[in-house]
């Protein structure tokens, strides 16, 4: 399942690092992009390094990593504070199709030591890349301008309330009136229709569904 929200949630529990700037992250998001474009890693790896795939500890040098995708959209939103990123990428004319996200967390020698990589394809709930990537191009990701940002702990909090709802119907989330959401490849808005009951998403600071805030929108 992956699924999309205007605030992005990911993985992290990294303390920030003085080395960590916007110029190294996308670095590590561009090397990211050319390793999943031709299947040969580029990334600077540390070691140790976690790998996940779906959850799960996987195999850098036999997983998705090695291979070359045939990508219609990419995005990455870089984290500075978190030393991350998450890069979503979208490849409805690949064989298979994949949509896949990615988060990076980047160490204070500058080298990745977790990437943690959700791949949907056919066969998926809800899976449908065109769509995915159709409604995904209609998203206005400009920057905000400083003054009407929010502040990391007002981001975070409309990111829980979101979580929390899978499990409990009486938590207030702050939706807009405006709000989409993007379910694999199925749309919803307004968003307060649809959402999943009875699921539990817990260990949030452990697993995947970590928090990745991008407060400036780079
Ligand atoms: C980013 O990559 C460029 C080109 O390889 C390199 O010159 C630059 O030093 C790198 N910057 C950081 C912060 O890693
Ligand atoms: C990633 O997206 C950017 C912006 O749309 C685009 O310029 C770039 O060519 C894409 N990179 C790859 C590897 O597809
Ligand atoms: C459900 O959410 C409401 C509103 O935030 C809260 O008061 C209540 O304690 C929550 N219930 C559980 C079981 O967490
Ligand atoms: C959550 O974390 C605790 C402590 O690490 C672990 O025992 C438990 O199995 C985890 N639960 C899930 C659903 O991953």
């Amino acid at each position: 399942m992956l699924l999309t929200i205007i605030l992005p949630v990911a993985a992290l529990a990294h303390s920030a690092t003085a080395a960590c700037d916007l110029a190294l992250l996308q670095n590590i998001s561009s090397a990211y992009l050319a390793t999943a474009t031709t299947g040969k890693n580029a990334l600077p790896l540390a070691d140790p390094i976690t790998y996940t795939e779906n959850l799960k500890p996987a195999t850098i040098s036999t997983g998705m990593l090695t291979k070359a995708i045939k990508l219609s959209h990419n995005r990455t939103l870089h984290d500075t504070t978190q030393c991350a990123t998450y890069t979503e990428l979208i490849a409805p004319d690949n064989t298979p199709p994949y949509v896949i996200g990615t988060q990076i967390r980047v160490n204070a020698d500058g080298k990745v030591d977790k990437i943690e990589t959700l791949t949907t394809t056919t066969g998926d709930w809800l899976f449908n890349a065109k769509n995915t990537l159709s409604y995904s191009l209609k998203e206005n990701r400009a920057p905000i301008p400083e003054a009407e940002r929010l502040t990391r702990d007002v981001i975070k909090a409309a990111g829980d309330a979101y979580l929390d709802l899978f499990n409990n119907k009486s938590v207030s989330v702050p939706w807009g009136s405006d709000c989409e959401r993007l379910e694999g490849g199925q749309h919803v808005s307004p968003c307060n229709v649809g959402v999943p009951s009875g699921v539990a998403l817990v260990n949030r600071s452990k697993t995947y569904l970590q928090y990745f805030i991008n407060l400036p929108c780079v």
